[in-house]
């Protein structure tokens, strides 16, 4: 999950990493009194977007006085950057700023690792230096056990050319930056700029914080309170509630399947299916994982079918631990679920077992005869089958 700036930072904060003073709106008319609560100015006035680059899209402004501060405040909310609406505005007190440095922490996939990266010339034009003059951007390997101390962030200061006067304190942040990327269990934390004022001080005036995942569980309060459902679909924000691997998709057959590599490859077959049927497509990739039983079943279902676009499902599960009867069974009671919930299923669903058991889940289906589904046997016949219903074939 990529944080916003303005959380970015509020993490920075709580780890004593030195920023500048911050308040959040929503509302231009609220932009005045987020200025004068810090002093009246000078601000900056900043779109909130999870996207790089806002200063130079026109979203990061400089205003001297309140008033000012409303006046820049008016074209940035509702601005458009690299197609990510601003609905949200950071003001953050402005500061003096003598020079501009990067830094960063983040998972190194490739080396199984961890990696600093860290140079004096940090600022808006980052990207052209990674790619013009990649030695300026020192990049130091750091061991997951041994992590960072004083020594380290020295270490890592010194390979970026961090001026030797202010080099003790930028290694300082630099450990607490650690703190941030391990307490929170971060997959990155990049500081651009960090600044050096005119008075040696060292300031993080922008943060891009992502946190992992798979982490969630450990930090509930950060990464919910965090978590921004505005611009993810409602059916995504329902399916992450319940738990389900669902990503909307915008065609008209509904999928489910077990296994992330049998949706993906089911996702393929129903678009090639679709295409001699006026150009149906999948509507969502939803893996339902191993378990299958009839709860989760029935809440992919109820999330597939509350879906409008969708005209008809395509149930596509390769019984493997979980045989085929299990998930039969758990079809079966899914219906009666969402029955007894008033969300009868009013839309046709195709449904292809194959695998361990095979035969007794097609048995079960065929006992219960729901007369919106049918079985076919192979994952090719059943896309085709559940795109000519999508298309409106009886
Ligand atoms: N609080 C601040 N005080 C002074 N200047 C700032 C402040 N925040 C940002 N800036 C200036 O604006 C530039 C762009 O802002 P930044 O937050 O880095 O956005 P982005 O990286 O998306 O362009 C920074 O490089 C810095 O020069
Ligand atoms: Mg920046």
């Amino acid at each position: 999950m990529d944080l916003f700036e303005w959380q970015a930072k509020e993490l920075f904060a709580k780890y004593g990493v030195p920023t500048t003073k911050q308040v959040v709106v929503t509302s231009v008319d609220d932009v005045r009194a987020a200025a004068e609560e810090l002093g009246g100015g000078p601000v900056m006035v900043k779109a909130q977007v999870k996207a790089g680059g806002r200063g130079k899209a026109g979203g990061v402004k400089y205003a001297p006085t309140a008033d000012d501060a409303v006046e820049k405040a008016g074209p940035i909310m509702g601005m458009d950057i690299k197609g990510h609406t601003v609905r949200t505005i950071l003001i953050s007190e402005a500061a003096d700023i003598a020079e501009e440095y990067y830094f960063s922490f983040l998972l190194d996939r490739a080396n199984r690792s961890y990696l600093a990266m860290c140079s004096a010339e940090g600022g808006m034009e980052i990207e052209e230096l990674a790619v013009e003059r990649p030695e300026a951007l020192a990049r130091i390997p750091v061991d997951p056990v041994a992590g960072v101390d004083a020594i380290k962030a020295m270490e890592i200061a010194t390979a970026g050319n961090i001026p030797e006067a202010v080099r003790d304190s930028a290694a300082s942040v630099i450990e607490q930056l650690w703190e941030v990327f391990t307490g929170e269990e971060a997959t990155l934390v990049e500081v651009n700029p960090l600044v050096r004022t005119p008075d040696d001080q060292i300031l993080a005036l922008d943060g891009k914080v992502t946190l992992d995942e798979n982490a969630d569980f450990r930090h509930e309060e950060v990464h919910n309170g965090y978590r921004d459902t505005s611009a993810t679909d409602p059916l995504e924000v329902k399916a992450k509630a319940l738990n389900l691997n669902y990503v909307k998709l915008d065609g008209e057959v509904g999928i489910i399947g077990n296994g992330a590599g049998l949706v993906m490859s089911t996702l393929d077959v129903v678009a090639y299916a679709g295409e001699a049927e006026g150009g149906v497509r999948p509507a969502n990739f939803l893996d339902i994982g191993g378990g299958a039983s009839a709860e989760v079943m029935a809440n992919g279902l109820d999330v597939i079918l509350s879906d409008p676009s969708v005209k008809s499902v395509f149930v596509n599960v390769f019984g493997g631990i979980t045989a085929c009867d299990a998930v039969a069974n758990g079809i079966v009671q899914a219906f009666a679920l969402l029955e007894s919930k008033g969300e009868a299923v009013t839309k046709p669903l195709v449904v292809r077992l194959d695998g361990n058991n095979a035969e007794e889940g097609r048995r079960i289906l065929t006992e219960a005869g729901h007369p919106l589904v049918e079985q076919v046997d192979t994952m090719d016949g059943a896309a085709q089958r559940a795109a000519q219903l999508a298309n409106g074939a009886a």
